[in-house]
């Protein structure tokens, strides 16, 4: 009977699409059902993050590169992955707190713009063990650049929150980058 099932069909959709909204969607007082009694924090990280593309130990290598990068101003299609230490002073000798690892790669034909994929994974103190992971664009001439927050883990579970950079130190030969950030997180 084509009626029925049909109406049948409409209903059983109806169904799921609620059972989606009441799994999915917030709770009335604005928590969602993972975070369900658990306080709101905010956490601010300030780190010096070092990129050494040419040194005695580098942390960064390019893994690929496209036809169209050999002749773009702004070598777009390059692909470097990196594990680079985050200190918390400027220099490369103050204390470690953790390493950001993951990859940068030339997204932008028209200015030097980097596609971000990283994680911070922090080695000291009460963050020990914890990582952050970010997703973004990191326009590098650009005097500050933000980058979303998009997850954690540990201690920062289901965090979101921005990532501001700014270039602390250049060296236009060897490409070797200081940048200090300021990485603001809410998390539970
Ligand atoms: C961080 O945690 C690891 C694994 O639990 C431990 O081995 C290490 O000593 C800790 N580091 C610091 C600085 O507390
Ligand atoms: C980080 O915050 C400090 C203190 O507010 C400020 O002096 C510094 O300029 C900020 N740096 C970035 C990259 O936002």
């Amino acid at each position: 009977m084509a009626p029925t099932s049909s109406k049948f069909c409409v209903l059983l959709s109806l169904t799921l699409f609620q059972l989606h909204l009441v799994s999915g969607g917030r709770l009335a007082n604005g928590s969602s059902p993972l975070n369900q009694g658990l306080e709101e924090k905010t956490t601010t990280i300030h780190f010096f993050f070092h990129d050494i593309i040419v040194g005695e130990e580098p942390t960064a290598e390019k893994v690929a590169e496209v036809e169209m990068s050999k002749t773009s101003m702004t070598g777009f299609g390059m692909v470097a992955l990196f594990d680079d230490p985050l200190t918390e002073g400027p220099d490369a000798t103050s204390k470690l707190i953790g390493r950001a690892q993951g990859l940068y790669a030339s997204a932008s034909q028209n200015d030097l713009s980097l596609l971000m994929v990283l994680n911070y994974v922090f080695l000291e103190g009460e963050y020990n063990g914890s990582s952050l992971s970010i997703l973004g664009r990191n326009s590098i001439f650009s005097s500050t650049r933000e980058m979303p927050v998009i997850g954690g883990t540990g201690m920062f579970r289901l965090a979101r929150g921005y990532a501001l950079a700014k270039t602390y130190s250049l060296d236009l030969l060897t490409g070797n980058a200081v940048v200090e950030y300021n990485v603001t997180v809410i998390h539970y």
